[in-house]
């Protein structure tokens, strides 16, 4: 009988409890195995809140936004010792022999150390910025491209009817893959990501060809980490902080909105999905990736491969090393991004 513990980390999304059902039913039909679940992710295993997960208490949880064990950003490591030694009693008092961890790259990186200090672990990759390597797609991302889409659509009936130019913002510090997929659904005028530096110079040059040509209204979809190329370009002052995925004063969105309308003299409105984007039922994708992941992890738990990552390659669930997944960031795909370059301005 293997004993198998569960938590979640960092960001919520929709599916988590997609992939515990799994665990534990998956779990029940290979054998008398039994589950514990960890309160808020490593902080849970850190402080002994855990909880019995039966068949009944992960029956009709399927649709479920969110997670039923709570979640935090805390890293396992940073108590160093003292906290890989708490893991260590928690996990033996509690009889687990094996570990499933649910995250993105903050708690995966936090089970890759475990598993170099011998904590018995598998990997589950969710996240809606769907930027964990050597996995096609992470829990969560595909709910949110179609909560993003679905506010798109909305945007544009009304963006039509006033004349406007419509700045959508989406989720994604590091990576463009909401704001691209969301806007090729979407039908965006133009896409702004981490990953390509933009010209605010071109942005307007394209609406003024659109205008043009007829068409007084414009959807731009901005990911919350895109960023002009350089600040001197703009507004003569570069700092750091001008650096993909940091911290500015002031949403990217908003930024713009006044200065699309001071350069073109379109009425600019920004609009910010925020956490939106994470909340909720997940589609039917992420229903079904999550209950794959979670009998892939089940059975990787069970059958002693620690170190390994549920994948989607292809239309295959596999399992990966975990140490080599997160060896490099996955920024988006420059193809798709090219794709949907096809349908701006
Ligand atoms: O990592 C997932 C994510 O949703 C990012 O896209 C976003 O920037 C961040 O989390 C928001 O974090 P928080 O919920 O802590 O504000």
């Amino acid at each position: 009988m293997t004993r198998i513990g569960v938590l979640t980390g960092g960001g919520d999304c929709p599916g988590l409890d997609a992939v515990i059902r799994a665990v534990v039913r998956r779990g029940l039909t290979q054998g008398p195995h039994s589950f514990m679940g960890f309160r808020n992710g490593w902080l849970g295993v850190l402080n002994d809140d855990a909880v019995e997960l039966t068949l009944d208490g992960t029956s009709g949880i399927l649709t479920h936004g969110g997670t039923l064990l709570g979640t935090s950003r805390t890293d396992p490591m940073s108590l160093g010792r003292k906290g890989l030694d708490a893991i260590t009693r928690t996990l033996s008092f509690r009889g687990v022999d094996a570990l499933v961890a649910i995250g993105g790259d903050g708690t995966l990186s936090g089970a890759r150390d475990l598993r170099r200090e011998g904590i018995s672990i598998v990997a589950v990759p969710k996240t809606i910025d769907n930027d964990v390597a050597g996995t096609d797609a992470s829990v969560g991302f595909h709910t949110a491209v179609q909560i993003a889409t679905d506010a798109i659509d909305r945007l544009h009936t009304t963006a039509e009817s006033h004349n406007r130019v419509m700045l959508v913002e989406v989720m994604g510090r590091n990576a463009g893959w909401i704001a691209t997929c969301a806007g090729m659904a979407g039908g965006a005028d133009a896409i702004l990501v981490p990953e390509r530096p933009f010209d605010v110079d071109a942005i307007c040059a394209q609406l003024h060809r659109r205008h043009q040509r007829g068409r007084s209204f414009s959807i731009i979809v901005v990911a919350e980490g895109a960023r002009p190329h350089t600040v001197e370009d703009q507004s003569g002052h570069a700092s750091r902080g001008d650096e993909p995925g940091s911290a500015q004063p002031g949403s990217i969105a908003t930024r713009l909105q006044h200065e699309i309308q001071a350069r073109t003299g379109y009425e600019t409105r920004a609009t910010i999905l925020g956490h939106v984007q994470r909340g909720g039922t997940p589609i039917a994708y992420d229903r079904i990736l999550a209950t794959r992941f979670g009998i892939a992890a089940t059975d990787a738990a069970i059958g002693g491969r620690f170190g390994t990552m549920t994948a989607l390659v292809g239309t295959e669930v596999l399992t990966v090393d975990l140490e080599q997944a997160l060896q490099s960031a996955k920024p988006l795909d420059p193809r798709l991004y090219e794709t949907a370059a096809v349908f701006f301005g």
